[in-house]
């Protein structure tokens, strides 16, 4: 099983000026916890304890500051710098040592996943190739997009394109196998100067070895990439929140959850949190046991 994963956390985040003059887009709040939380939450239901965070030289120090080392969480983070946002494949090439010679998960610091993760769990599982989704969205233009034919199969990936070609955005959750860095080295920019994503996937395409999974419209994938959708995502949690009563990406639930860390390092964590709805709830998680009823691990 594919074990490793990079969060890519970097870029200007100058859509969403002045929100992020000082802070980075990815510590920006999504209703109560950091937006980075999500993706991270994702990667740890996945089953991955291995994490590169690759961000900006700026931006390192602060998402360290938050995250640590992730011992807390019973993971282990590794940081990164991005100097300059050259592209998403790129992350390959700077994380190349951290992988080593397996493959690799990669998710995009602004991706939110909310719904049932067994499309992560089942392409974890995938030996050989990559794999890579496709999610149902009103404006295909503004994302990676994949073109199916009659048999489901997929026969085009165009990044961005002017008139897409189905309504499948590719979200940014990606798994590849060991092959990926000596592929990406062979990337070269594209117009706008960026190791892209889409053309890392041409090749497994080309390849016969992309594996592209259609998420079912039961679940959610939220894009906080401008203030309206930063907006909406931070407006859905909240509703999600409110309804159930349970938190959604709350890392160090999570890291209960999935056996990362024991009930007494939970319950030692808590008492080093500041007082606050945040802390009550840890703490009706750790008191309930975290394989109480079916709120375990969606
Ligand atoms: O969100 C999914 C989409 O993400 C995919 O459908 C597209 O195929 C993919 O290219 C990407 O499109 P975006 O327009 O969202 O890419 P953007 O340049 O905004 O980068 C996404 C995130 O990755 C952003 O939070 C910043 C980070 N990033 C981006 C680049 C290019 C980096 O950290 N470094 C980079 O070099």
């Amino acid at each position: 099983m594919n074990k490793k994963a990079i969060l890519l956390a970097g870029g200007a985040g100058t859509r969403l000026f002045p929100l992020t003059k000082i802070v980075c887009k990815q510590l920006l709040p999504i209703y109560d916890k950091p937006m980075i939380c999500y993706p991270l939450a994702t990667l740890m239901l996945g089953g991955l304890r291995e994490v590169l965070i690759i961000t900006t030289p700026k931006d390192l120090p602060m998402l360290r500051d938050y995250l640590g080392d992730g011992e807390q969480l019973g993971i282990r983070i590794e940081y990164a710098e991005q100097p300059k946002p050259e592209g998403i494949a790129q992350a390959f090439l700077i994380g190349a040592k951290f992988i080593g010679d397996a493959g690799a998960s990669l998710i995009l610091g602004d991706n939110i996943f909310y719904g049932k993760l067994d499309f992560y769990r089942h392409a974890l599982a995938i030996e050989r190739g990559a794999c890579i989704f496709g999610y149902q969205v009103r404006d295909p233009q503004r994302y990676g997009v994949v073109e199916f034919d009659t048999q489901g199969k997929a026969i085009s990936l165009e990044e961005k394109p002017k008139q897409p070609k189905s309504h499948f955005a590719v979200p940014g959750l990606y798994v590849y196998d060991e092959r990926v860095v000596d592929l990406c080295q062979t990337l070269r920019p594209s117009a706008r100067g960026e190791l892209e994503i889409t053309d890392l996937n041409l090749l497994y395409l080309g390849q016969k070895q992309l594996h592209v999974k259609l998420l079912s419209r039961g679940m959610a994938w939220l894009d906080t990439g401008t203030q309206t959708s930063l907006l909406e995502a931070g407006n859905y949690i909240a509703t999600i929140e409110h309804r159930q009563g349970l938190k959604i990406a709350c890392l160090e639930e999570v890291a209960c959850r999935m056996g990362f860390i024991s009930q007494s390092q939970l319950s030692a964590l808590i008492d080093r949190l500041p007082k606050g709805e945040y802390r009550d709830y840890l703490r009706i998680v750790c008191d309930e046991g975290p394989n109480a009823g079916p709120a375990s691990v969606g």
